[in-house]
């Protein structure tokens, strides 16, 4: 999902359903999902219940705006197949620890915290108001240990972000990144310089909405939604496909959509702090920069 009034420093996903799943000699036939049956029904292609709690999905960016989260009812701002694409993830992958980067009202953490039942889900808004209604969906089902939201934390903050980490990721396992948050190349290319260390081998970051640049119709294409003076997201792409051709142990697997990016993560221990991207693709003595 995209806004238009993105914070940082000025101003959907669709995961690859044949994304690899997590099976190689190494890992067991079967994955220990210990997922009860999810008790999920769809009114509407916008409307999705599990349990007691109701999804109203949408991606238009005026009702992204005028529509908010209420007690048990959360906006979320995915479509119908990027929230199946999430669903599918509960069949191929083991996902108890995950960190969702741009809360907005809170729908995202809400989907997560119902599909994988995680022991701990972490996530990170810039806005520093805390959303009301997550607020009440972790008193409401006691779940102050396990879903953690951090507000008022810019994603590409290294002192904040490494901070969070440290203290909430100590073993460094984390099962699945999400970024949705600024969209922006330089704030997300720090997000994954700083969380990559802390994705377990095997585990799934997903970049959402990262061809914005490319996108047809005037919103896109005329600047409207982001200034032409930010680099594309595309960039940071292309860098991670280069990361996968060169360090295969950093970046296994990558499978592009239309709007999303999923990784896997090789088994290569790498230094939280310190981590950067570019230290590690080979460009035959170039160095990469940013191409639009
Ligand atoms: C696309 S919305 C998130 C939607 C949410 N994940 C969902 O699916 O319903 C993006 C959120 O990221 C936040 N954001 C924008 N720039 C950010 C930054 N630099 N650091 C952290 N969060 C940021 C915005 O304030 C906004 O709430």
């Amino acid at each position: 999902m995209f806004m238009l009034f993105i914070a940082s420093d000025g101003g959907s996903m669709h995961t690859a359903a044949n994304f690899n799943a997590r099976q190689d000699a190494s890992m067991p036939d079967s994955i220990p999902t210990n997922h009860a049956p999810l008790a999920l029904e769809w009114s509407s292609e916008k409307l999705l219940r599990i349990d007691e709690v109701e999804f109203y999905l949408t991606v238009d960016l005026d009702d992204l705006h005028a529509h908010e989260s209420r007690t048990n009812h959360f906006l979320l701002g995915k479509t119908r197949p990027m929230v199946d694409a999430v669903l599918a993830l509960r069949d191929t992958e083991s996902i108890g620890r995950i960190l969702d980067v741009g809360i907005f009202k809170g729908g995202s953490a809400a989907l997560y915290m119902k599909v994988f039942a995680p022991e701990k889900l972490v996530a990170v808004e810039y806005m520093p108001q805390p959303v009301e209604t997550l607020a009440r969906f972790i008193a409401d089902n006691d779940l102050a240990s396990r879903l953690v939201p951090y507000y008022g934390t810019d994603q590409s903050n290294a002192q904040a972000m490494g901070r969070i980490l440290a203290t909430e990721f100590p073993d460094r396992n984390v099962d699945l990144i999400v970024d949705d948050a600024s969209h922006f190349y330089l704030e997300s290319r720090a997000t994954v310089n700083l969380t990559l260390p802390y994705l377990s081998p095997r585990g799934l970051y997903i970049l959402e909405d990262w061809g914005w640049a490319h996108w047809p119709g005037d919103t896109w294409q005329k600047s409207r939604a982001i200034p032409s003076t930010k680099p594309a997201l595309s960039n940071l792409v292309f860098e991670l496909c280069m990361l996968c051709a060169s360090r295969p142990d950093i970046v296994s697997d990558i499978a592009v959509t239309t709007n999303t990016v999923v990784l896997r993560r090789g088994d290569a221990a790498l230094t939280p702090g310190t981590f950067d991207i570019g230290q590690h693709y080979l460009c035959r003595d170039r160095w990469f920069k940013p191409i639009m």
